[in-house]
């Protein structure tokens, strides 16, 4: 299996922070915020990496990852994702690079406090499909939010008005080689991105989705509050414990 980060966009909604910097360098308490998603997949076995970055300081990943020695990895692959094309185009970029492999794909501003070890053990057992995380959340509007019938997932809507539960897809997913040709499927949504719920709704649609709760806590860190909770939440307990 192989892992990717996504850490693109111009992180308009963290303004002025992200205006000479990419929000993925931002810190969270003591490191950089690109080092928890990364820390997730090697914590998950995971040692072929890409990170897709984008918009400002692109080379300052470079500098700061190099080839991954923080995280006794070998070597670090990247992406760059020109424009504001939205999460599935950024991870439309590693086509050549992942073919034929499964991914798992984290999102550079989501933060969790445990692992995901058992959730992509379950996922390298299926047969085929994708694998989503769900988390219990107050403000499911913010999100990727799935209608449950049952504990089957029938469909999941981004940011709706009217959350059909209170759960969150979180920003960690797992995919088969279907992927790539979802993603080619994608049509640009009302804010002119490739939607990942869209290439997640495909898999719905075609009933190989699965599902977990993710365990212990999760944050994503793209808003000033939740950059704030995720810095206060890792000080006081500590992310991706083992
Ligand atoms: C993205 C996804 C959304 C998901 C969230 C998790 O939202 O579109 O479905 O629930 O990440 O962090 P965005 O951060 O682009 O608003």
């Amino acid at each position: 299996m192989k892992g990717i980060v996504l850490a693109g966009g111009l992180g308009t909604r963290m303004m002025p922070l992200t205006r000479v910097t990419n929000k993925h360098l931002l810190p969270v308490y003591n490191k950089p915020m690109v080092y928890y998603p990364i820390q997730t997949l090697v914590d998950a076995g995971i040692r072929e990496i890409m990170i897709v970055t984008g918009g400002h300081s692109a080379g300052d990943f470079l500098k700061l990852l190099g080839n991954g020695e923080d995280f006794g990895l070998k070597q670090i692959s990247y992406g760059y994702q020109k424009g504001e094309g939205g999460i599935a185009e950024a991870l439309g970029i590693c086509e050549q690079w992942a073919k034929g492999a499964r991914i798992a794909v984290v999102l550079g501003d989501n933060i969790i406090e445990k692992n995901i070890v058992e959730p992509v053990k379950k996922f390298q057992s299926q047969a085929k499909g994708a694998k989503i995380l769900l988390k219990e959340v107050h403000d499911p509007e913010r999100f990727g939010v799935p209608e449950l019938k049952g504990d089957k997932v029938v469909k999941i809507e981004e940011k709706p008005k009217q959350p059909k539960s209170k759960f969150a897809v979180i920003g960690i997913y797992m995919y088969d080689e279907q992927v790539w040709e979802f993603i080619k499927r994608c049509k640009p949504s009302g804010r002119g991105e490739l939607e990942i719920t869209d290439v997640n709704n495909f898999y719905v649609e075609q009933g190989t989705m699965t599902h977990d709760v993710l365990e212990g806590w999760w944050s994503d860190a793209g808003t000033f509050d939740s950059l704030l909770r995720a810095s206060k939440l890792v000080a006081e307990g500590g992310a991706n414990k083992k």
